[in-house]
């Protein structure tokens, strides 16, 4: 099937990724768990109250244990409140990062990678391991004709504020193999990273060396997003989490301290603007700030575009992509950013357990980063329409999608934010319907087939099955 990656917006959301009614209803009847509300209804009155409830009580609680012993959970606690999304992707995220079997990669570099260059099959080809292939993936962006690497997920090309374009490795679990056409295989995740050129060293980035198309010299990139798509039995729509650099972009609504280092993705004078002309709420920057160009990719006439280009300012329509205020379609905002933040503050924050890590741990270098949010469905339904307002219509109060209703990772879905976009969130893109689960992955079809349409993954029946079968007709008559 065709990339998506350089059509427009519209394109690539009618093309194979449209989205349909909503037939399904849920019920779900569960209590609510300590920590945290259900994203659909109000909070709770505490169960008869043996004693005052200690403050810590409502708190979204981070373990330590996540970053010394990572074992994350293969599904969402039952309760499922937002806490529980939250809790299971900083695990998910964690186990990831973390060093894998006392080496110098983690674990995420030990999954499968991704090859832009082959369209389809590479399940069945051996697995591509480690930090040199990903560098090599990297590398190979000048054969590919729709450029994977150095596009965005929307088809438009980035550049940071030293003008360099952003570069993209994806990973998948080598459980996602095992799928069938009825679904993914328990196991299954996606992993996309976004990186950027590091001119000089900076300890404040996880980063690896490679090779750029065109150059000789190696480089170093530094990692300035991750994003992890987790199937599980009760969420086949997938939970799509997202985590950034913290230096990424300011909010667009002028709230953001300038970092000492400065954004990556906005000049200080863009944004001395935003902090000039603050904004009442979330959503596109003050007019004022016009002339900074705000959010604007540059078009070039044909692929790929140039290595280095003037520099875009990127500012963040939505904090941790939620959105504020309430939700047409019973999403609570307000719980959702609370479990975010939380979380975030327990791990990252001034004080946190990545924070206060030595510089010597491993684990340490996470202080510098910070999970935006993420996203699922009321009970792993199709995915439907979006819950907010969008450039294909108003916000769908039947919509199930919960969580950060807005999510947009700066590095990867820069320009695909709120109102004026037709894809405000993950599954504008994603789309997912229980009837064609396995189209919600981006990658399905190079690691599989693709039907005579060109529109639907399909798993062929050359696996352990047909595999079997050459030896079959020798040995037993069907009858
Ligand atoms: C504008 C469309 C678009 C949006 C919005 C989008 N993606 Fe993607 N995504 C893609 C495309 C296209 C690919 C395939 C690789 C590529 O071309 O970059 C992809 C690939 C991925 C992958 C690798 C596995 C796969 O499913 O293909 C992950 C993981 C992922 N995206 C996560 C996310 C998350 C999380 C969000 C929301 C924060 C998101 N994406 C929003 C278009 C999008």
């Amino acid at each position: 099937m065709s990339k998506p990656s350089l059509m427009h917006a519209d394109t690539i959301r009618r093309s194979r990724y449209a989205p349909h009614a909503l037939a399904t209803t849920l019920t779900l009847a569960l209590a609510l768990s300590g920590c945290g509300q259900k994203p659909e209804e109000p909070a709770a009155e505490p169960a008869v109250a043996a004693a005052a409830p200690k403050v810590e009580a409502a708190i979204c609680q981070a373990s330590s244990s996540w970053i010394s012993n990572p074992n994350p959970p293969p599904e969402i606690a039952a309760a499922e409140t937002f806490c529980d999304f939250y809790q299971f992707s900083w695990q998910w995220f964690l186990a990831q990062t973390s060093p894998a079997n006392g080496g110098s990669e983690r674990v995420f570099e030990q999954n499968r990678l991704m090859n832009p260059n082959v369209k389809s099959g590479q399940c069945s080809l051996p697995a591509l391991l480690g930090r040199a292939s990903a560098a090599k993936m990297l590398a190979a962006r000048d054969d590919k004709p729709l450029g994977l690497e150095d596009t965005q997920a929307d088809g438009n090309a980035m550049y940071d504020q030293n003008g360099n374009l952003l570069y993209y490795n994806m990973w998948y679990s080598q459980a996602m193999c095992e799928s069938t056409q009825q679904g993914f295989a328990s196991g299954t995740f996606e992993i996309k990273v976004a990186w950027k050129v590091l001119p000089a060293p900076d300890p404040t980035y996880y980063s690896m060396q490679a090779t750029l198309p065109g150059g000789t010299a190696p480089v170093t990139l530094g990692m300035v997003g991750f994003h992890l798509a987790n199937w599980t039995q009760n969420h086949p729509e997938m939970i799509w989490a997202t985590f950034e650099h913290k230096t990424n972009a300011p909010l667009c609504d002028g709230s953001s301290p300038l970092p000492a280092s400065g954004w990556s993705f906005a000049s200080n004078d863009a944004a001395a603007c935003l902090t000039a002309n603050p904004q009442p709420t979330s959503g596109p920057p003050n007019a004022a700030c016009d002339s900074f160009k705000f959010n604007t990719p540059d078009k070039f006439a044909a692929p790929p575009p140039p290595a280095t280009n003037t520099p875009d300012n990127i500012c963040r329509q939505f904090a941790h992509g939620n959105q504020p205020g309430e939700s047409v379609n019973g999403n609570n905002n307000a719980s959702n950013l609370l479990a975010i933040q939380q979380l975030n503050d327990q791990l990252v924050g001034a004080n946190g357990m990545l924070t206060q890590l030595p510089d010597s741990n491993p684990m340490a270098i996470w202080k510098n980063y910070e999970m935006i949010g993420a996203l699922w469905t009321k009970g792993g339904a199709s995915s439907g329409n979006a819950p907010v307002p969008n450039a294909g219509g108003p916000a769908d109060p039947t919509s199930p999608q919960r969580g950060s209703l807005e999510l947009a990772n700066m590095s990867m879905e820069t320009f695909q934010q709120g109102a004026t976009s037709f894809i405000p969130n993950c599954f504008g893109c994603h789309n997912f319907n229980t009837a064609t689960p396995l189209n919600v992955s981006h990658i399905c079809d190079n690691l599989f087939s693709v039907d005579s349409t060109g529109k639907n993954c399909v798993i062929p029946s050359t696996g352990e099955n047909a595999a079997a079968a050459p030896a079959a007709p020798a040995t037993a008559e069907k009858k």
